[in-house]
C-alpha cells in the first residue's frame, strides 16, 4: 500500500520502517520541523518529504496521523488528500467520532477514518522496535477500512484487536499506569539514590525481577511484596520520616502504601 506519514515524532520514527518491512512503501512523511522529517526519511527506502499539508495530488492511499494528540484538530482543519483516501490517527486517547468529525467538518472531499494504535511505547532515535510482540488496536468507520486496517497491521503483527474508542481509551488509561507511571517511579527512586551518592545500579536487579514476576503471573497483586503488604508500620514510618521535606513524595508513598495495604487482605 501507498502510504503518507503526517508527523515525524517518537512514532513516525518506529512505525515507518516497519511499514515498509512489512511490503508496504512510505512515499512522503511531513513533518513541523523539516529537519525531523528529514532524519525520518534517511532510515526509508525512497521516501521524500512533503512540506506542506496539501496531499492532493498524493499517490498514497492511506494518510497516517502521527501528531501529538492535541494537534490532530488543528492539523485536519488543514489537511488536503485526495478523495477516497483513509486517513487514521494512531492515538489511544483520541476518539474516531472526534477523527471523522474534523474531516467532515474540513474536508471538500469523502475521506474513510480509522484508528490504528500500536500498544507500545517509542522514543526517536532508539534502536528500532520489533512490531512483531506489539498489538495493535483498530477502529474504522467502515467495514471496508476495518477489515483494510486490520490487515496492513496483520503485515506487522500476529496481534491485533478490534476495539471501539471508549475501550481504547480505557486500555490507555490503564497503560499510563502501568508504563508511563512505572517509569516515573524509576526515575523517582534514582534522583534518591543519586541524592545520596548511590548508583541506581543497586536496584537495577530488583527492579528487573519485579516487572518479570509481575508479567509472568496473571495477577501481579498476588506476588506484591515490600513494608506495606507486611504492614510493617515502623518501617514504614521511618520512610515517611525521610520524605518529611519532599511533600509530593511523601503523599505517593503514603497514597500507594494505604492502597498496597487495603488490597492485600
Ligand atoms: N510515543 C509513543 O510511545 C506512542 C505510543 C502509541 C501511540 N502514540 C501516539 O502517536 C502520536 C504521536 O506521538 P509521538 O510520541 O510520536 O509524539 P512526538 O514525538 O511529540 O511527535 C509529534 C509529531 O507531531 C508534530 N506536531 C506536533 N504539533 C503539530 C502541529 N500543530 N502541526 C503539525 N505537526 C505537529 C511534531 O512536529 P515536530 O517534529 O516539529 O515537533 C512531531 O513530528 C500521538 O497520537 C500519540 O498518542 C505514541
Amino acid at each position: 500500500m501507498e502510504i503518507s506519514l503526517i508527523g515525524a515524532g517518537n512514532l513516525a520514527w518506529h512505525l515507518a520502517p516497519a511499514l515498509e518491512t512489512a511490503g508496504h512503501h512510505i512515499n512522503e512523511v511531513h513533518g513541523r520541523q523539516l529537519k525531523h522529517a528529514r532524519q525520518l526519511i534517511s532510515n526509508l527506502y525512497d521516501a521524500r518529504t512533503h512540506s506542506d499539508l496539501n496531499f492532493a495530488e498524493s499517490p498514497s492511499q492511506l494518510f497516517i496521523l502521527a501528531v501529538s494528540d492535541d494537534a490532530i484538530e488543528s492539523v485536519c482543519s488543514q489537511l488536503v488528500l485526495p478523495e477516497g483516501a483513509t486517513l487514521v490517527h494512531v492515538s489511544g486517547s483520541q476518539s474516531l467520532t472526534s477523527l471523522a468529525n474534523w474531516i467532515d467538518i474540513y474536508s471538500d472531499v469523502p475521506v474513510h477514518t480509522g484508528v490504528f494504535y500500536p500498544v507500545q511505547t517509542f522514543s526517536r532515535e532508539q534502536p528500532l522496535i520489533d512490531f512483531a510482540t506489539i498489538p495493535f488496536c483498530i477502529e474504522a468507520s467502515t467495514d471496508t477500512t476495518r477489515q483494510l486496517l486490520i490487515q496492513i497491521a496483520q503485515d506487522m503483527s500476529p496481534i491485533v484487536y478490534t476495539l471501539n474508542s471508549e475501550e481504547r481509551l480505557r486500555l490507555h488509561m490503564a497503560a499510563v499506569f502501568a508504563c508511563n507511571f512505572t517509569n516515573h517511579l524509576l526515575a523517582i527512586a534514582h534522583d534518591l539514590l543519586a541524592t545520596n551518592n548511590l548508583p541506581f545500579d543497586l536496584i537495577r536487579p530488583l527492579v528487573a525481577e519485579t516487572l518479570a514476576k509481575g508479567l509472568n503471573t496473571d495477577d501481579p497483586a498476588s506476588v506484591q511484596t515490600g513494608p506495606a503488604r507486611r504492614r510493617d508500620q515502623t518501617t514504614m514510618g521511618r520512610h515517611l520520616s525521610l520524605l518529611s521535606t519532599q511533600p509530593d513524595l511523601y503523599s505517593i508513598y503514603q497514597l500507594i502504601s494505604e492502597r498496597i495495604q487495603r488490597e492485600s487482605v
